[in-house]
């Protein structure tokens, strides 16, 4: 092999590969530059006080637990949603002929000891709410609801659905309880508890 055939052959080979110099391309590039500016920019705006319910219908009260005892702090509203809106309805208004209303209702604004033996004890027979006449069961809540709440349900039925008539207070609800220990069955309607009324 002469020294000009070996110069030759080398001349044939491929030269080495080698890597090329290839850019992310620009469209990838801009959509995550962008997603990462949106992400900073939503971490940077969001409000972590949000009202809860909007998305977690836990409060702060139900995730703290509420403390032992501290049923001074009954809530009305949640003690009516939990116990009476099922018959009552979200507005107080009842369902005609089925369940008298509490708006407006002259057994809700009227004589709170009253008031608090309907819930006590429930209430059957014929009852006249709003000039309707009802005939229907009311069930007790002696049991279910203690003095506190009893009268924060009340308040709050007092205060609501457009009515105005001021608050129930534990004492009313306790000494109502003590006067009428005996008494094991729902009130007569109109009968009984008309001779309630002091
Ligand atoms: C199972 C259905 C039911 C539930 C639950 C219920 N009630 Fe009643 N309630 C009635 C019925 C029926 C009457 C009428 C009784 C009658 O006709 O003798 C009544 C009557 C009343 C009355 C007297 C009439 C009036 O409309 O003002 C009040 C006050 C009252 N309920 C409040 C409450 C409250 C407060 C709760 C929740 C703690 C509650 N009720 C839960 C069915 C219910």
């Amino acid at each position: 092999m002469t020294k000009q055939q070996k110069h030759l052959s080398r001349e044939r080979e491929n030269p080495d590969p080698h890597e090329k110099n290839n850019p992310i391309p620009i469209a990838v590039l801009a959509v995550v530059v962008s997603l990462f500016a949106w992400a900073v920019y939503y971490i940077v705006t969001t409000q972590h006080d949000d009202d809860p319910t909007l998305g977690d219908r836990r409060t702060l009260a139900t995730l703290q637990g509420k403390p032992k005892g501290a049923t001074a702090s009954a809530n009305g509203a949640e003690l009516y949603a939990a116990n009476c809106v099922a018959c009552h309805q979200a507005t107080g208004t009842g369902i005609p002929g089925a369940f008298p209303p509490l708006a407006g209702s002259e057994w809700v604004l009227g004589d709170e000891k009253v008031l608090a033996n309907i819930l006590l004890h429930g209430v059957t027979g014929k009852l006249t709410v709003k000039q309707s006449e009802y005939n229907g069961a009311m069930p007790t809540f002696k049991g279910k609801l203690d003095d506190n709440e009893i009268a924060a349900t009340l308040s709050y039925v007092r205060s609501n659905f457009g009515n105005s008539a001021g608050p129930v207070t534990a004492d009313i609800v306790k000494s109502e309880r003590d006067q009428s220990k005996e008494r094991t069955t729902p009130w007569n309607g109109d009968d009984d508890l008309s001779k309630l009324k002091h």
